[in-house]
């Protein structure tokens, strides 16, 4: 693994698993960094991981959202990860068939600075914060998470996309020696999804590299990954290796598998039921009722100007 979290608690592993013990590790870094950062963490990490630079707004989301965390035990061993199998334990059964170091991803298409580059180069410590954000399965089941990310659209524009790049379309490893899930026809291999650039752009898009405050485990997408709040799950692709600029609409994975239950837009919308189930309720993990979907999965606020003037039952 290149990206390193600095380690942020003193606590052990298996006493973190929910919100209180979660809030105690906070307080302790809090106080280790104004005791001059005694657990070891890197300089530059300091202000962006101890979260002082978020935005008014990410503020206030943050703290609505801190008391309904998802236990970290959920988020880790209750996922969907198809190359890793198709049942929900096996990502974490598998997790350490997904090989991570060393780990780089190709810039391509319609863009002045394609190439290469190294994960520790794309993304700088110093970048990352954290961003506590709901995920809204399209299977139905939602989660409430602390991701450790970078803002998706400045590091996008440090690849200076041209006037021709209307999408960004995005690919997972392909490593089907290693990836079991890979040697069987489920989807089209490798896993491709796509945004258009205004969406990709918005300040809620995130390049995640961990969670809990923690390196990603590899179940949950390691060591790369898109988390876009205000869509279905499935398009915050995992274990990223490739991103493309380009004119065109993307052929994403799970459209092109079933595009009548798979739109490219994928908004969370609870008027838009999937043809085999409503969308209209949810069952958010760790709770007994369902509650309803919200629009746009709570973030109408920020993204609905995104699609306005769009019919968003057609463009589901
Ligand atoms: N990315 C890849 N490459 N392969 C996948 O199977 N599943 C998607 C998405 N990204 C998936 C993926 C789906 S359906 C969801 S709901 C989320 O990852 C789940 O993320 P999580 O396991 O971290 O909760």
């Amino acid at each position: 693994m290149l990206i390193k979290i600095p380690a942020r608690h003193a606590l052990k592993e298996s006493a973190v698993t929910d919100y209180s013990v979660y809030l105690q590790r906070r307080e302790f870094i809090k106080k280790s960094l104004a005791t001059g950062g005694a657990i070891g963490l890197s300089a530059a990490g300091l202000p962006a991981i101890a979260g002082v630079d978020l935005s008014a707004y990410q503020k206030a989301a943050d703290q609505a959202l801190a008391a309904e965390l998802t236990a970290e035990k959920s988020i880790t061993s209750y996922n969907n990860f198809y190359e890793l199998g198709t049942d929900k334990k096996d990502p974490e059964k598998n997790a350490a068939m997904l090989k991570t170091e060393p780990w780089s991803v190709t810039i391509e298409g319609e863009c002045e600075r394609p190439g290469m580059i190294a994960l520790e180069d794309l993304i700088q410590t110093k970048d990352i914060e954290e961003r506590i954000y709901r995920l809204r399965c399209v299977e139905a089941w939602s989660m409430v998470i602390p991701w450790m990310g970078v803002e998706l659209g400045p590091l996008l524009q440090r690849f200076k996309p041209t006037s021709k790049a209307k999408y960004v379309e995005f690919t997972t490893l392909h490593d089907p020696a290693n990836l079991p899930g890979q040697r069987f026809p489920v989807l089209d291999w490798p896993y491709v999804e796509g945004l258009r650039i205004d969406e990709a752009m918005h300040p809620l898009s995130l390049l995640v590299v961990g969670l809990y405050g923690k390196q990603l485990p590899n179940q949950n997408g390691a060591p790369l990954r898109l988390v876009v709040p205000w869509k279905y799950g499935f398009k915050s692709i995992k274990s990223i290796v490739k991103i493309r600029f380009s004119e065109t609409q993307p052929e994403t994975s799970w459209n092109l598998s079933a595009a009548k239950e798979y739109g490219f837009y994928s908004n969370v919308n609870p008027e838009v039921n999937h043809p085999r189930w409503s969308q209209a309720r949810e069952r958010r993990i760790g709770e007994f009722r369902k509650r309803k979907t919200l629009a746009f999965n709570g973030y109408a606020e920020q993204v609905a100007a995104l699609y306005s003037g769009m019919d968003l039952k057609r463009n589901f």
